[in-house]
């Protein structure tokens, strides 16, 4: 399981990468526009952040055939470990079939589908994000995911599932149930799951009892 991390926010980066295992970051256009931040700062921030082991996912904006390839090639010149996202049109289909016969780094996005994203496994797409939360709007986003998952091995094929999308834990826990190899998760959510107030009041039931009778807040003297 990687857990990737859907932000623009480097210091968040910093302070998961710490706290947590983390391979990588993932952005989308808004999340980069809703960080008042420059496309080129960003991915300075980035690029000065991450390990070089650990990915970077940036997405292309042209909608045209040539342009998302080559967006697709500067996003992967990036540095190392560095994949586009392309959002799974007609055309970005045609572009990820062009991008993998290059050996490009690819994550096939904006996917509604379990269909969808089998076909741009097919394709040879790296990574695949279904958008879980919204896929819910339509149907059984959960459902789709697992049938996906199932047709990926019953096929052979290498690509892996990013789920992407949460409003929830819930929605998190779902994935890694049904077996997706990842999920990128907004760290305002990853520091949800991370932080059980049980967590808290039990540790302060521990101190409390120690210095009632030791007198002190350590182990040892
Ligand atoms: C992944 O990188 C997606 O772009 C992202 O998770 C979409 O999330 P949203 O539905 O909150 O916009």
């Amino acid at each position: 399981m990687e857990l990737f991390l859907d932000t623009a926010d480097a210091q968040a980066v910093k302070e998961l990468s710490e706290t947590l295992t983390i391979a990588g970051v993932t952005t989308n256009p808004t999340i980069i526009t809703r960080s008042g931040k420059t496309l080129e700062r960003v991915i300075d921030e980035m690029c000065k952040t991450l390990a070089p082991n650990q990915k970077s996912f940036f997405q292309v904006i042209a909608t045209d055939f040539d342009g998302i390839l080559e967006e697709t090639r500067r996003i992967c010149a990036l540095r190392e470990n560095a994949y586009a996202k392309i959002p799974v049109t007609p055309v970005g289909l045609k572009a990820i079939k062009a991008a993998k016969a290059e050996g490009l780094n690819v994550l096939a996005t904006a996917i509604y589908s379990a269909d969808q994203a089998f076909l741009a496994a097919m394709n040879g797409a790296d990574y695949l994000a279904p958008y879980v939360n919204r896929m819910c709007n339509y149907g059984d986003g959960v459902g789709q995911v697992a049938d996906l998952v199932n047709m990926l091995a019953t096929n052979g094929l290498p690509s892996k599932i990013c789920a992407a999308s949460f409003k929830n834990t819930e929605q998190v826990h779902d994935m890694i149930c049904v077996g997706a190899q990842s999920v990128t998760v907004a760290p305002d959510i990853v520091w949800t799951m991370v932080k059980h107030p049980g967590t808290g009041i039990a540790v302060e039931e521990f101190s409390a009892a120690w210095e009632n009778s030791f007198g002190r807040n350590t182990m040892f003297k």
